[in-house]
């Protein structure tokens, strides 16, 4: 193995994944075992993870889980012992953020200047961090194409999703000045919201997608906020997962791209499409924004460029949401069989 290139090839390699045990994590640990990676460490302190998120890996021998915090750095260095690659997903989302902006700065920029001391320390061939197009910002500045060099917007949108928003930037940032000071290489890859297999309610824009299968599932109308022309942009966690095993592949090193689904879509046509995919013609109800909720707003249509992801890294998203969708479904009513199902005397 050349330990000067960039380039950690997954197949034989050791990986340690900080934040582990929830939607991108299970995901990302899956696609790595599937490509031969050599030990996959978790770690996580399970505050927003779970032990069910990474119950379909319990039975692979080179998963390892480790109970841990990005704010106790003797873990992380004891955990990045002998690893070849980190990927950094412990973070507080806008409504964590919302809800403890103390205990969420400190996780996203105190838990991301440890991790990248770890990866110093142990002398770590790469490092991916999760960053977010929360980079971008909120509110009416944000329309049109964001692209990696479009600026952050912070005026006329709520303080939690722009405090998460600059604390990844600043986590960014971290992972530049240790490239410049001590030649960490690493690749910053900024996901559009996530949504998948093991979907989780801390994702603002991803309630649109799980609270309106649950209300169809109730049997009651899907919400819809406002006419439902807002745009968002999703990114099957799949197409994360692989997105995050090819940044350690690729040899590049020091740059940050967007890593979004194949495109946009307006919350009428989401809420419509998750109603009729599960299998319900109950029609939306226009609502008011509920009170008290980080919303995350725009200035009007957009769209997350993922041109520049696949000239540094060859990554391109392979699926589109109706079939992406249509897992989350599938692995939601799995879930809800298990729930209600008799145990066998
Ligand atoms: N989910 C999305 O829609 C989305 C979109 C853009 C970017 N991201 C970024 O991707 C990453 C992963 O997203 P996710 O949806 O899997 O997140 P998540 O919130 O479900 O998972 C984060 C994990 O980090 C763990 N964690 C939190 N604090 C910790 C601490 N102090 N020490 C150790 N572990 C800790 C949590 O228990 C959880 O398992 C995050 O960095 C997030 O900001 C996510």
């Amino acid at each position: 193995m050349d330990r000067s290139s960039p380039s950690v090839p997954v197949a034989g390699s050791r990986f340690l994944i900080v934040g582990g045990a929830s939607l991108v994590g299970s995901a990302t640990a899956e696609a790595l075992l599937r490509r031969g990676a050599g030990e996959v460490v978790l770690l996580d302190n399970f505050a927003f993870g779970s032990e069910a998120a990474i119950a379909h890996l319990r039975d692979d021998r080179r998963l390892r889980v480790v109970r841990g915090d990005v704010m106790r750095l003797p873990q992380l260095l004891a955990a990045a012992e002998g690893i070849d690659g980190v990927l950094h997903l412990a973070a507080a989302m806008s409504i964590s953020m919302d809800a403890d902006p103390w205990t969420g700065l400190d996780i996203n920029v105190r838990g991301a200047q440890n991790v990248i001391e770890a990866c110093r320390a142990a002398r770590v061939r790469k490092l991916v961090f999760a960053s977010s197009n929360a980079v971008y910002g909120y509110g009416p500045g944000v329309a049109g194409d964001l692209v990696e060099t479009t600026p952050f917007h912070s005026a006329g949108a709520p303080a939690g999703a722009i405090l998460y928003g600059a604390s990844k930037i600043i986590g960014e940032q971290l992972c530049r000045d240790a490239h410049r000071r001590h030649g960490l290489d690493y690749v910053v890859l900024r996901y559009s919201t996530v949504y998948g297999e093991r979907q989780h309610y801390r994702a603002a824009n991803a309630l649109y997608i799980i609270e309106t299968l649950d209300r169809v599932r109730r049997g009651e109308r899907p919400k819809v906020i406002g006419d439902g022309s807002e745009t968002k942009h999703f990114l099957y966690v799949g197409d994360a997962a692989r997105a995050n095993a090819m940044a350690f592949e690729a040899p590049a090193s020091d740059v940050a791209v967007n890593v979004s689904g194949p495109a946009p879509v307006t919350t009428l046509e989401l809420v419509r499409l998750v109603t009729r995919l599960a299998g319900s013609d109950l029609a939306p109800e226009h609502v008011d924004p509920p009170a008290g909720r980080v919303r995350l707003t725009s200035g009007g249509a957009f769209r997350i460029d993922h041109t520049a992801a696949a000239q540094a890294i060859g990554w391109r998203p392979e699926i589109a949401m109706e079939e992406g969708l249509r897992r989350l479904i599938r692995w939601r009513d799995a879930e809800a069989a298990l729930d209600t199902a008799v145990p066998a005397e």
